[in-house]
């Protein structure tokens, strides 16, 4: 049968290698200095130095100290409280996602001993009301990254990553390496992209999906980082045996 015949870096020219070289060398750069960008956008978000997923969580989810109440009981409204380890009880449901069941079990016995004989709106209509779930859920969701801002930044993201993942896969492609391989690991690329971005906008609600955001850049990192390696080896220190 006919086989049949792909071009691998051995059919093409030394320009045409050098053009690939210094694209891979420039995206390669550019993928160091994107972690560098991220290092400084996002460490000591929890007011320790560093990057670790707790910043990642303030940065799509908000921080439970963000909230109005969060700030409250930390704060002005500490003393309110008859017994200390309540605040915490308070904080853990607010980082938890300020939950309705959590509220009705563990959160409304508190405010309904300490807080709303102010916090009634008969009483203070000025103040937060906190004799419901619907009111108290209001001052107790942090902000986090808003959706807008989520948006465009995936848009500007998949577009532009998009092009990046296509192009080094192109090149990578001509490696003569197994099939199977190749393919996996473009595919890789893309689906890490797609889970990155799609989990920033999970965060937002479930905090917990910080470590997917982290897992998933740093896969979409190794599989650029293969190809790359890969590619620029194969082209200038590889030749086929047989
Ligand atoms: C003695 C009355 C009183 C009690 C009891 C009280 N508060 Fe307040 N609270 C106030 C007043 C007055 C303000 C507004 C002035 C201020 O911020 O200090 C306020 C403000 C707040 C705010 C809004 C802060 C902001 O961001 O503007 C929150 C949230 C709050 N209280 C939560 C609580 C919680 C939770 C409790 C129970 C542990 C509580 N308060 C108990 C009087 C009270």
């Amino acid at each position: 049968m006919y086989e049949q015949h792909y071009t691998r870096f051995k059919d093409i020219s030394v320009s045409e290698r050098i053009l690939n070289t210094v694209f891979l060398l420039t995206i390669g750069l550019g993928y160091l200095m994107a972690l560098t960008n991220m290092y400084f956008t996002h460490q000591g978000l929890d007011g320790k130095s560093g990057l670790s997923v707790e910043d990642v969580v303030i940065s799509y989810h908000g921080n439970r100290n963000q909230t109005r109440l969060g700030r409250a009981v930390n704060g002005v409204m500490k003393n309110n409280l008859r017994y200390t380890g309540d605040k915490d009880v308070i904080l853990r449901w607010i980082q938890n996602g300020a939950d309705e069941v959590g509220y009705n079990d563990k959160v409304a016995p508190i405010l309904n001993r300490d807080c709303i004989l102010c916090h009634t709106p008969s009483v203070n209509p000025s103040l937060p009301d906190l004799t419901h779930y619907e009111t108290v859920s209001q001052v107790a969701h942090p902000s986090g990254a808003t959706l807008p801002t989520l948006v465009r930044v995936s848009h500007i993201h998949l577009f532009g990553i998009a092009f990046i993942l296509f192009f080094i896969g192109k090149i990578f492609l001509l490696c003569d390496i197994d099939a199977n391989v190749k393919s996996v690991t473009v595919v890789i690329s893309f689906f890490a992209m797609l889970l990155d971005v799609i989990s920033w906008f999970i965060t937002k609600s479930t905090p917990s999906f910080a470590y997917v955001v982290v897992y998933s850049g740093a896969l979409m990192g190794l599989s650029m980082g293969f190809q790359i390696l890969m590619s620029i080896y194969q082209m200038w220190f590889y030749s086929r045996k047989s």
